[in-house]
């Protein structure tokens, strides 16, 4: 009778103990952007597939528009495990390594598909692992798009129309010394406070894509973008390299397929997205849309050009000269 007890007690705690094995593991995915931008669009398909692939396995969380974190705070809980995965933009990267500043340098990529082939490049690729020391593993690239510049004046065609000016800028030294060569004033801030900071005139201006500048209804407080495509807005997905290694095989698999589907996804969709919100600024008739003649971007491209060399030996050539590389 006795051992019959014991045997029940048996089977009744190991029913207890798989039930409790069997709890979805419950990630986090914290971003800035809206759920309609190409970065919010990549995050709820990652959501999708990584639930479909690993069926009561897992579950996603997505918190966009800096719900859960700004940038900066974001990659301070991922290092403490508050956090699974974050999508920066490469700049704000800045206080980790410099060698992913490269992104940042103006006038570097003559397109978007040049941007994709350098981060499919060798040198793209190892640059992935370049943070795992600050415990940081990259699992893929996120396109975002080009940049363009905007300011709360009537007029932005050459350099000389910035110049004394205020721009927000991303936490980035080489986007700081952008501005700097633009003899224009530029202060770093984080992104869920720029729309207030352009509203009420603590800041002219800002740059940045179509879409982060329709989400965050820019256009609605600037009065002019200059279609400059000056620069570029590209996003790193992180993960904590500690809690990835220690994952279930499975599990592991599982979330790097669907990271890999999720990306080519959004990267296939980001272009369009762009042009669909330049459009929606258009339509809406608020900030006027400044389009350039190629002798207007020479001007803006032989101001900005100082950076480069100021930047060189920081970011290093081999990885400045492979990113030229993809231009071909
Ligand atoms: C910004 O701060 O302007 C961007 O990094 C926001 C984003 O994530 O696209």
């Amino acid at each position: 009778m006795k051992v019959c007890f014991k045997l029940l007690g048996i089977i009744v705690l190991s029913l207890f103990l798989s039930a409790c094995s069997e709890q979805p593991i419950t990630i986090k995915f914290s971003h800035v952007t809206a759920d309609s931008t190409p970065k919010g669009q990549g995050a709820l398909k990652f959501k999708e597939l990584a639930e479909q692939k690993l069926p009561g396995k897992v579950e996603i969380q997505v918190f966009p528009n800096s719900q859960l974190f700004d940038d900066d705070q974001g990659m301070d809980a991922l290092q403490l495990g508050d956090v699974h995965f974050l999508a920066p933009s490469l700049s704000k990267f800045d206080r980790y390594t410099k060698k992913l500043q490269v992104f940042d340098l103006p006038f570097l990529f003559d397109d978007i598909d040049a941007v994709q082939r350098f981060q499919n490049s060798s040198t793209g690729v190892e640059l992935l692992d370049t943070m795992r020391d600050k415990g940081f593993q990259g699992l893929a690239y996120w396109l975002n798009g080009m940049k363009e510049l905007s300011t709360n004046r009537p007029q932005l065609q050459r350099p000389e129309d910035v110049e004394g000016l205020k721009f927000r800028i991303q936490e980035s030294d080489v986007l700081q010394a952008q501005f700097r060569a633009l003899d224009a004033n530029p202060q770093k801030m984080a992104f869920s406070e720029v729309y207030q900071a352009l509203q009420t005139g603590v800041v002219d201006g800002q740059e940045n894509t179509w879409s982060n500048i329709y989400t965050q209804k820019y256009h609605e407080v600037q009065d002019v973008i200059a279609e400059t495509n000056h620069g570029i807005i590209l996003y790193m997905v992180i993960t904590n390299a500690r809690w990835w290694d220690g994952l279930p095989e499975d599990i592991r698999t599982g979330l790097a397929e669907a990271m890999a589907e999720a990306t080519e996804y959004a990267n296939r969709l980001s272009n369009e997205i762009n042009l669909q919100h330049r459009t929606e600024i258009e339509v809406a008739g608020k900030a006027r849309i400044q389009t350039l003649t190629p002798e207007d971007i020479a001007q803006w491209r032989s101001a900005m050009a100082p950076v480069w060399k100021e930047y060189e030996s920081e970011i290093g050539k081999d990885i400045i000269d492979a990113a030229l590389n993809a231009n071909n």
